[in-house]
């Protein structure tokens, strides 16, 4: 299995069925043509047949209205149905020694090996996706973006909300043993990915080898320590109020491991080569997470050496770039995302440019926008979501060439965008396992013993076609960081329904 860059949710906003009409309609202009030729006796049968015709067409145009109609109003309820969903996925990725309260009751305790050889406890944190890997790179991005999902929505979550925090304490967890076990050391992986995906087995029966993995001085891996960084900062604030003393105990690693991120450069991949590449090469370089990273950090700790560090390497780390895929390698659209909210809301003067950066990824997100590209994923609808909170604030709009849109057209984007993952779509299938009346299975030869309620797969191709089978990864394997950012989305989502 690789790790590729997920096949985008394709464009759905693209043409309605108009094909059953059709059909009909040039049967019917085939018999009018004819008609003029054929003799009067003939003509009341046809009559008939025409009116008939009629009929059908109207009857298949009812039912054809019915369909889209059922498929379109997704109701508060059922974003409040999807949000649990979301969330319950993440027990299913539980890597350790599980808790009394888990709730999917199938997964069992696994991976308790320990970095046995290694004598370092890295028990916990999350399989990354269908195999039984713990990957850093993507598991710290999930940890952000879950973590930035209750900041900004988390009010929305209601009884929700202790599951959210949950899922987040269980991959800070692991991440801080990982970033504090060791002075000057970071570990990074536990498991060999190529071994790994020689076989398809449940974590709770592997035993092969559990190698552990580091950066260190000597190794450096900027982007993963940078990002990881990102994640312990942005879970500090989320129980900044509800626990202040794991909030603090989560920041000062984050700024110790952020300092290792900067003083020893590298990319991590250029130290791990084979077993990151070609699953989670650092394609986009660490400069991306080292300006993402200190842009948490500016956040969690109101510590004015981060805006300091911002404005110096600002430029030099890709404050400019326009850049239209924010994925668990390129965070550069996301951290112009965090930044415009102090630009909007505090008007934060050093950060315009980053308001303006952020202006164009949306723009790119928005059909008729002239920098218009549609790649739409999970993340993308999250960051619509978001900058339209921040934007609401201050009464702003994004412009787009010579258009202006407002945080309401961002929020019926990422609507449309999350409907599609949820049912409407041009094949009718819930891209959320659990979800709906028809969803797709991850298994089409042979029933699932455990159903990975919640999981998102990586959804459809261009063309709204998709495959479910197993084998084609690409397509239908989940990921915690294709749910993360919905469980932000789905609580706005929930909340904005019903008001
Ligand atoms: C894991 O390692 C830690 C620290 O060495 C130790 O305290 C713990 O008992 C170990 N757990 C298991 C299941 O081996
Ligand atoms: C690390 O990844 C970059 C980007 O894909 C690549 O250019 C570089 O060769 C990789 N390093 C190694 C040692 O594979």
């Amino acid at each position: 299995m690789g790790y590729v860059l997920r096949v985008r949710f394709a464009a759905f906003f693209a043409g309605a069925a108009i094909a059953s009409a059709g059909g009909l309609y040039l049967l019917r202009k085939d018999y009018q043509t004819a008609h003029h030729s054929m003799s009067q006796q003939m003509n009341d049968v046809y009559e008939s047949l025409n009116g008939r015709i009629s009929e059908l067409e109207r009857l298949k145009e009812v039912e054809r209205l019915k369909e889209v109609d059922a498929a379109k109003h997704v109701e508060a309820t059922d974003y409040s149905d999807a949000l649990e969903k979301s969330i319950l996925f993440f027990e299913g990725q539980r890597s350790g020694k599980l808790h009394v309260n888990q709730r999917l009751t199938w997964r069992g305790d696994s991976d308790l090996s320990n970095g046995s050889g290694y004598h370092v406890d890295l028990l916990g944190g999350y399989y990354d996706a269908e195999d039984n890997v713990k990957f850093g790179l993507p598991m710290a991005f999930t940890t952000t973006l879950l973590a930035w999902s209750v900041i900004e929505f988390g009010s929305f979550m209601h009884n929700q909300l202790d599951n959210a925090k949950d899922a987040l304490c269980w991959s800070t967890y692991y991440l801080l043993k990982a970033a504090t076990t060791s002075p000057n050391t970071l570990y990074v992986q536990v498991g060999d990915p190529v071994q790994d995906h020689r076989c398809w087995e449940r974590p709770e029966d592997m035993d092969m080898p559990r190698n552990v993995y580091q950066v260190s001085p000597q190794k450096p891996g900027s982007d993963v320590a940078a990002e990881t960084a990102a994640a312990l900062a942005a879970a500090s604030i989320v129980f900044k109020d509800s626990d202040p003393s794991y909030s603090s105990k989560l920041l000062h690693p984050a700024q110790e491991v952020f300092d290792f991120a900067d003083k020893y450069r590298g990319r991590y991949n250029d130290s791990l080569s084979s077993v990151v590449c070609s699953f989670y090469c650092s394609y986009s370089g660490y400069n991306d997470e080292l300006l993402w990273g200190g842009s948490w950090l500016h956040r969690a700790s109101q510590d004015s050496s981060y805006l300091s560090y911002i404005q110096s390497n600002g430029q030099t780390m890709g404050a400019n770039d326009d850049d239209y895929s924010f994925s668990w390698d390129d965070k550069r659209p996301g951290t112009k995302n965090v930044l415009s909210k102090d630009f909007l809301e505090k008007s934060t003067q050093e950060f315009q440019a980053y308001k303006v950066h952020s202006d164009n990824y949306i723009c790119s997100l928005i059909p008729g926008s002239p920098s218009f590209q549609a790649q739409y994923t999970p993340s993308s609808s999250f960051l619509l979501l978001t900058y339209a909170k921040y934007l609401r604030s201050n009464r702003g709009a994004v412009p787009c060439g010579s258009s202006r849109f407002p945080a309401e057209k961002l929020v019926e984007l990422a609507k449309k965008q999350v409907d599609y993952i949820l049912g409407d779509n041009p094949a009718r299938i819930s891209y959320m396992v659990g979800f709906g009346q028809k969803f797709q299975s991850l298994n089409s030869g042979s029933p699932n013993p455990n159903v990975l309620v919640g999981a998102i797969v990586g959804g459809p191709d261009s063309r709204d076609n998709f495959e479910d089978d197993r084998n084609n990864y690409q397509q239908s394997e989940p990921d915690t960081y294709i749910n993360a950012p919905l469980v932000g989305a789905l609580a706005f989502l929930s909340a904005e329904s019903t008001a």
